[in-house]
């Protein structure tokens, strides 16, 4: 397995994503006062939080000995950019997910996640599945983290209307989650992950259960809101298809313990649109790139048995 610094070397077109890492994410000396969210706003150079991790590695301890879930991870992502990050399964993507969302811990190496202004960077995860609260209308969902910040209800409402009218559901801010589809659950979710304005943004396979045309729309949509934050996004898929539609840059991880096999550096153009991306001759070399490093892995990994074609 080669190292994470020869896999830097080995990246793909031109890079710049590189490693790096370490300690506890979300801490900063420089604690600043809040700040009030600002969803439509131009990209700025400092936007969003870098993060640098260095031969990042995560052990769990089980009853039955222990495990490493992910080892030797040495990865930068700038401010700003759109990181990808896909894996055979079992890999390690959402224990490294979760570190740099600062949910958990390295066992080795050194995290971290900062702003370029030293401000304590702040961070918000989507996650697939149903992860709104059952109880609470779409509204109050996305306002949710603005009450726990302490803003007043009017302003928090208006804010959760505004959000939700960016994702296109501003016409069903009173329902229920129980009441509109799993796409428009998604779309709330991701709305209330912008509502905090987070300089981060997490993202562990948001798409994963919906069908394959409401994916294609959520993935545009996605692209237009982070062509209009410049926050910085780690999303985590299976998909490579969404991998070089999103990514400034993919990294293709390992069969576990998963470390980086390769950063691939997606050349397209922004702003991007599927279309596009699809018909550009270079979309199917990338494609077959990244494919044969995972397929790889998939059977290194033991996801398939011989025979398998
Ligand atoms: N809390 C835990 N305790 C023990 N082992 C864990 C824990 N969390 C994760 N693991 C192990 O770490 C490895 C990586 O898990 P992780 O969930 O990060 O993989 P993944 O790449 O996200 O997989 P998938 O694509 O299936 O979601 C797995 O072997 C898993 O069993
Ligand atoms: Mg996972």
């Amino acid at each position: 397995m080669p190292s994470p610094y020869s896999m830097v070397n080995k990246r793909i077109n031109t890079p710049t994503v590189m490693a790096y890492v370490k300690g506890t994410s979300q801490s900063s000396a420089h604690d600043s006062p809040p700040r009030q969210p600002a969803l439509v706003k131009s990209r700025t150079v400092d936007s969003g939080a870098r993060v640098v991790a260095r031969n990042v590695g995560r052990r769990f301890t089980t009853a039955s000995g222990s495990v490493d879930a992910c080892v030797d991870i040495d990865l930068t992502v700038e401010p700003g950019s759109f990181c990808v990050v896909v894996g055979p399964s079992g890999c390690g993507k959402s224990t490294l997910l979760r570190m740099v969302a600062g949910l958990d811990h390295p066992t080795t190496g050194t995290l971290d996640v900062s702003r370029l202004d030293g401000r304590a960077p702040t961070n918000a995860m989507v996650f697939h599945g149903r992860t709104l609260f059952p109880w609470l209308t779409l509204q109050q969902n996305v306002a949710y983290g603005l009450k726990l910040s302490g803003m007043d209800r009017n302003a928090r409402l208006a804010r959760a209307r505004e959000l939700l009218g960016m994702v296109g559901l501003v016409d069903f801010q009173r329902a229920w989650p129980h009441q509109v589809s799993e796409g428009m659950r998604q779309r709330t979710s991701i709305a209330r992950a912008l509502a905090v304005n987070p300089d981060l943004l997490l993202m562990d396979e948001p798409f994963g259960a919906l069908d394959e045309q409401i994916r294609y729309l959520l993935q545009e949509e996605l692209l237009r809101i982070w062509e209009r934050t410049g926050k910085t996004v780690i999303f985590v898929t299976h998909s490579i298809d969404e991998a070089l539609i999103l990514a400034d840059k993919i990294v293709v991880m390992s069969a576990h313990p998963g470390t980086i096999r390769e950063v691939i550096d997606v050349p397209f153009p922004r702003p991007r649109f599927m279309t596009e991306v699809r018909s550009d001759p270079a979309f199917a070399d990338l494609f077959t790139t990244a494919w044969s490093i995972l397929r790889e892995e998939v059977e290194t990994g033991g996801a398939f048995t011989e025979g398998t074609a």
